[in-house]
């Protein structure tokens, strides 16, 4: 067999955006050795695509906000959907961890009265979100990344992939992993396993994410024995570039809005008139992103399929100190002076509301010892994300899961049995691409995959065209099989590899995707099928749960658990506030 390098760690940290980084720091904060393993650089995560802010009621520019009026807007831009309890823990415990991360030394901007500035953002009532102009996520990273390699007891291996993870009798024992730089196979066993890899993103074309969300956690969850929720709730941000075409889908930040950017279509027209009046162009990101569709295909689109989005209105200088990256990257990008000129805007695909299904309070998987935060859990979102809850969703559940983790490792601190015949298995899946040097080329395979999903899971699906997407997935999971690595053989930063690993987690991904969508007949939150253009009352109180049964994809219907009165109550007395679509 292969060789193989052994790690043995306490805690074994997949991924090092915001949600690794915090849950590194809890659990090692609690004691657990801990080992971070992350498939770029660190520092380098998409946790900073998250520009515009991070949402917590601190109540600094708009006394009258509360965690109430937070849990409401969040469950009420997820439809209801959400997990309740982990939308209330997420209101209460975001203020706390926004300040922890002040005193840490992130740079905030400043009200007059030097508390940390909020601004508003789509759908939340109040203005909520603490920012660094509109670079918040990379501050957000600086500064973890700043705590965690002055914290003892963390070790952080920087261009390691993990390809599958190992369970004994349900609970966890470890994980397989290659090094990009040599190609080097490396076998982690751990007590715990916390995955913080982020959402699926590249599963489409046209997307705001890096190349590092091809939705690994999600996959290795599911082939571990974990539950997946919500998968078919993947969000569309209303804004990202359309021209010219090689940037297509970079992140225009809701911050644009949120400082008083207006939309328009080609007739000069607001046209948020029509979808949401009282709320116009900050309402929630999936009326935003439907509105604009809605333009284009009424033949009022840019001429690039898109909108205009116009702050320039605003002083120059208020614009280069409150967007200062946006400004720069229309300069460089499109040569746009946005303190002048529109920006052409359309929908591009940013965030995953699924993932896995996770205890509310420690972030613990249905396989013991297995434990998720951020992007790669489903539940806080329910069906469709407020801007800025990211940023303090990771805050808040890394803390939770890290802490958990930790303290599950101390609980078991006889590592779980891993069997030689097991690694084999996983090694000659993992190395088989190398073997197929002519084998089907991924990246033609990864790109196929990505028109799949861009035609058939689009921001307005139907019956036929779910059915079409995942017969074409299931093809694609077929030919994959054979994948070898587009021509060179060699190991050290073998990109043809690299892609035949992403390319297994992707599948896995966008088959849960068509089959929860094909499952969920209605219109809620993200999901919008022109079919089923209405809720379905029945399927309010329903999520979708995705699990392998002997070796099979299988989705089942879960009723929730009913909210409590007392919180009912704080949604009730936010009610008048919704508009028609979002009471349904
Ligand atoms: O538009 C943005 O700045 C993105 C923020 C978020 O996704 O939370």
């Amino acid at each position: 067999m292969e060789s193989y390098e052994t790690v043995d760690t306490a805690v074994l940290v997949l991924g090092a955006g915001g949600a690794g980084l915090r849950a590194a720091i809890a659990a090692a904060e609690s004691g657990a050795r801990v080992t971070v393993v992350c498939k770029s650089l660190l520092g380098k995560a998409h946790t900073v695509m998250a520009e515009g802010g991070m949402a917590a009621a601190l109540g600094n520019v708009a006394g009258q906000d509360s965690w109430e009026a937070h849990f409401a807007d969040t469950m009420k831009g997820g439809k209801l959907l959400n997990d309740w309890r982990m939308a209330e823990i997420h209101a209460r415990e975001a203020p706390e961890r926004v300040l922890e991360l002040e005193r840490w030394g992130a740079v905030f901007d400043r009200t007059h009265e030097g508390l940390i500035h909020q601004r508003p953002f789509g759908a939340h009532t109040y203005p909520r979100l603490a920012h660094i102009g509109d670079r918040t996520g990379l501050e957000l990273i600086r500064t973890l990344q700043d705590r965690l390699v002055h914290q003892a007891g963390i070790e952080v291996h920087m261009e390691v992939t993990v390809a599958s993870l190992f369970a004994q009798d349900g609970r966890i024992a470890g994980a397989l992993a290659y090094r990009r730089a040599d190609g080097g196979l490396v076998l982690y066993r751990a007590r715990a396993v916390l995955l913080a890899t982020g959402g699926a993103g590249r599963v489409y074309r046209v997307t705001s994410n890096s190349w590092e969300c091809t939705g690994d956690g999600t996959a290795l969850a599911y082939r571990a024995g974990a539950e997946l929720r919500d998968c078919e709730m993947v969000q569309f941000h209303p804004t990202g570039m359309v021209w010219p075409a090689g940037v297509r889908g970079i992140l225009v930040t809701e911050g644009v809005r949120g400082e008083g950017g207006l939309l328009r279509n080609k007739d000069g027209e607001r046209f948020m008139e029509r979808y949401d009046p009282d709320r116009m162009e900050l309402s929630s990101r999936d009326i935003v992103a439907r509105a604009i569709n809605s333009e284009v295909l009424a033949g009022r689109g840019s001429p690039h399929g898109g909108a205009y989005l116009d702050i320039s209105h605003r002083k120059p200088d208020y614009i280069k100190r409150k967007l200062p990256s946006m400004y720069e990257q229309f300069l460089k990008l499109a040569k746009v002076d946005i303190t002048k000129d529109p920006m052409e805007v359309a929908p591009t695909i940013h965030y995953y509301m699924g993932g896995v299904r996770v205890d509310p309070e420690t972030g613990a998987s249905s396989v013991a010892g297995l434990f998720a935060a951020g992007e790669v859990t489903g539940g806080l979102h329910g069906a469709n994300r407020l801007g800025g809850n990211s940023l303090t969703d990771l805050l808040v559940f890394g803390k939770r899961a890290g802490e958990a983790a930790a303290e599950y490792s101390r609980e078991h601190s006889r590592p779980a049995r891993i069997s030689k015949a097991e690694v084999g298995e996983a090694v000659e899946s993992l190395v088989g691409p190398l073997g197929r040097p002519h084998g089907e080329n991924p990246y033609r395979l990864q790109a196929e995959l990505q028109d799949v999903c861009s035609r058939h899971a689009p921001i307005i699906r139907s019956e036929s065209g779910l059915l079409e997407g995942l017969q074409q997935v299931l093809e694609l999971r077929e030919r994959a099989r054979s994948a070898g690595t587009g021509g060179p053989t060699g190991r050290a930063f073998n990109p043809g590899w690299h892609t035949a690993q992403d390319l297994g987690q992707m599948l896995v991904n966008a088959e849960a995707l068509f089959r929860s969508a094909l499952k969920r007949k209605e219109s809620r939150g993200a999901h919008a099928r022109s079919d089923y253009p209405n809720p379905d009352p029945a399927l309010a109180n329903v999520n979708f749960v995705v699990r392998e049964v002997e070796g099979a994809m299988s989705v089942r219907a879960l009723v929730r658990e009913q909210l409590p009165d007392a919180l009912l109550a704080v949604i009730n007395r936010s009610f008048e506030k919704y508009t028609p679509e979002e009471k349904e």
